[in-house]
């Protein structure tokens, strides 16, 4: 009789690298004779894969390893660890404060994670690793296997990891360690291989992703070059690229993205404060004049270009005129997409030893202006797309409410009836605007055309205009 494999389930918190992480995880485990599982109270493994970010996203994983507490010292056969940028963060003091753990496993030692279970189900005891230098992880070795991904149709791909810009208040240099670019080569060799497995999007990921190719050791690698490599692999139809530094934002990224035609018209170039001197505190190297110059500059090279941002309130020493500027860069802006959040200080960062001046009410009413600010800027960005044709990758069944029928619409008007086994339906535009709309279930994972019929803040509705003909490049959108 063979034995059941050892069921591994991975919980994961924080950002898309490390969703990418776990899918690479998964595959590395099934690789080795592992089964993987959704359901954490059937698994014989439990893993953690965690972010250090902010402190409440630290609070909650250790909130849910508490939860363990009796499972762990009850069933000697369970496996309890974390893996990620908390572990590389807290190293053996995790197994200090949580008894209980088994593995505490950092952000360059993934690929050991299933040598490391054989050794703790073999009763060999806890394990930590943050040692770093896997230089192989993220590379050619460690692809996912077919399938492992959650959307059939889209895929992240690491292209560069770690960050050298050392913002004040940021954790990441510590936990992903220093700058990394993968080979073109090898990462073209990946999206070629995704593509066939049936990717039509990719969002290339690196926590400055347009510093890539930044010492690589032998090779004059660009990002440009590599979005240049990129829309030449057959099959894949759009690309998207996070998270990139104000100050790298040349010109010839932005060149790249006007030309080709595969690369979406949306970049996400956090600010973080419009504020000179909280960006200097910050380390951010750019002003808010020079931001938005960046802004003008992708908006004169690239026709209907999106921009979204990260912002930062309440960090130390910000006082509300700091605070209004802020706020004017936001509105003045318009951007496509805004993510706020509040300072949280990050032990071993340099903000960190300042004090954390601004109380926690004045933080969270901050968050709200900013949050309300760019509310009407979507509903007005938004409102002014009605009556355009837009090219939307369809991503899935729209679950929420029919087309015709949400609430808050602008011109509330219905979709057009496509007659028999319409479903609802939901994508993105180039933008990354969210169009829902009515149409044949074969158009998931496919581009259509959509024209707009009326909008809410966040949403976008419309009516199947033609399906499977993607737009030309540079009439994108059509009114
Ligand atoms: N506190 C709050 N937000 C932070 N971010 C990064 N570090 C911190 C911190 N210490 C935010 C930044 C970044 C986003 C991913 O998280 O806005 O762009
Ligand atoms: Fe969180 Fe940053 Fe680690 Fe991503 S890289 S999981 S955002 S700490």
């Amino acid at each position: 009789m063979t034995e059941e494999p050892i069921s591994v389930c991975i919980v994961t918190f924080g950002c898309q690298m490390n969703k990418l992480d776990s899918e690479l995880l998964h595959s590395e485990l099934v690789r080795n004779g592992f089964s993987i599982t959704d359901d954490p109270g059937r698994a014989d493994v439990v893993l953690y894969n965690t972010c250090s970010v902010r402190g409440h996203a630290e609070d909650r994983v250790f909130s849910q390893l508490g939860s363990y507490r009796r499972r762990a010292k009850g069933d000697g056969r369970f496996v309890l660890g974390v893996i990620g940028c908390v572990a590389q963060r807290l190293g053996e003091d995790l197994i200090r404060r949580f008894n209980y753990v088994d593995l505490v496993c950092g952000t360059q030692a993934f690929l050991r994670v299933p040598e490391h279970l054989r050794s703790i189900l073999a009763g060999g005891g806890p394990v930590v690793d943050v040692t770093d230098g896997n230089s192989s992880y993220g590379g050619p070795s460690c692809h996912r296997m077919p399938g492992v991904r959650e959307s059939r149709h889209q895929a992240y791909v690491a292209v560069m990891r770690g960050c050298d810009n050392f913002c004040s208040y940021c954790i990441v240099p510590y936990v992903r360690g220093r700058e990394a670019s993968r080979r073109p080569r090898d990462i073209v060799e990946e999206v070629t291989a995704l593509a066939a497995d049936g990717v039509r999007e990719v969002t290339l990921l690196g926590q400055n992703v347009n510093s890539y190719g930044r010492g690589l050791d032998g090779e004059s690698a660009s990002f440009a070059g590599l979005l240049a490599l990129l829309n030449d692999v057959h099959g894949i139809e759009r690309i998207r690229f996070i998270t990139n530094h104000p100050r790298d934002m040349s010109d010839s990224i932005l060149d790249a993205v006007a030309r080709l035609d595969k690369v979406c018209e949306h970049l996400h170039v956090p600010a973080q404060s419009g504020s000179d001197a909280v960006l200097a505190r910050m380390n951010r190297g750019y002003t808010a004049a020079q931001y938005r110059a960046i802004v003008a500059r992708a908006r004169e090279l690239i026709p209907d270009v999106e921009l979204s941002s990260d912002f930062m309130v309440g960090f130390p020493g910000e006082t509300d005129a700091d605070f209004e500027d802020t706020l004017e860069l936001l509105r003045g802006v318009r951007f496509q997409q805004s993510f706020v959040f509040k300072y949280s200080p990050r032990p071993g960062t340099k903000a960190a030893r300042w004090p954390d001046d601004i109380p926690d009410e004045v933080k969270r009413e901050r968050n709200q202006i900013l949050l309300a600010a760019q509310q009407e800027v979507d509903r007005a960005r938004r409102a002014a797309l009605v009556g355009q044709e837009v090219e939307v990758l369809v991503n899935g069944r729209n679950k929420g409410a029919p087309a015709g029928l949400a609430a808050g619409c602008v011109a509330p008007g219905g979709a057009a009836s496509v007659g028999r086994g319409a479903v609802g339906l939901v994508g993105r535009t180039r933008q990354n605007d969210i169009v829902v709309f009515e149409g044949p279930e074969q158009l998931l994972g496919r581009l259509c055309r959509v024209r707009l019929t009326h909008s809410t803040a966040l949403t976008l509705f419309g009516r199947l205009a033609e399906a499977g003909a993607p737009l030309g490049h540079g009439q994108r959108n059509r009114s």
